[in-house]
């Protein structure tokens, strides 16, 4: 069975197609972009982008099919980071 991929719209108007389960800091270089990273434990916040208004941190999370086709990505503004 073929897996659907999902579309990802990034910040930049880029986009990516990834599989439920991929990386997310490899799709942010396709789009070239890069998530800003700092333990990669989950602890420091420092990865934090926003997927569809939900904050996530993709050092800990893979990219989720969550019934969407689509995927939104902001980056958090966060600007001590
Ligand atoms: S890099 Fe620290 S929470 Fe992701």
């Amino acid at each position: 069975m073929k897996k659907k991929q999902l579309k990802i719209n990034w910040p930049n108007n880029k986009v990516t197609f990834a599989l439920d389960g991929d990386d997310w800091f490899k799709n942010a270089s396709k789009a070239s972009l890069e998530i800003p990273t700092g333990c990669l434990t989950g602890s420091c916040g420092a990865c934090e982008i926003d997927v569809n208004g939900e904050t996530i941190r993709p050092c800990v999370n893979s990219i989720e099919y969550k019934n969407k086709s689509e995927l939104n990505v902001e980056f958090t503004s966060d600007p001590f980071w």
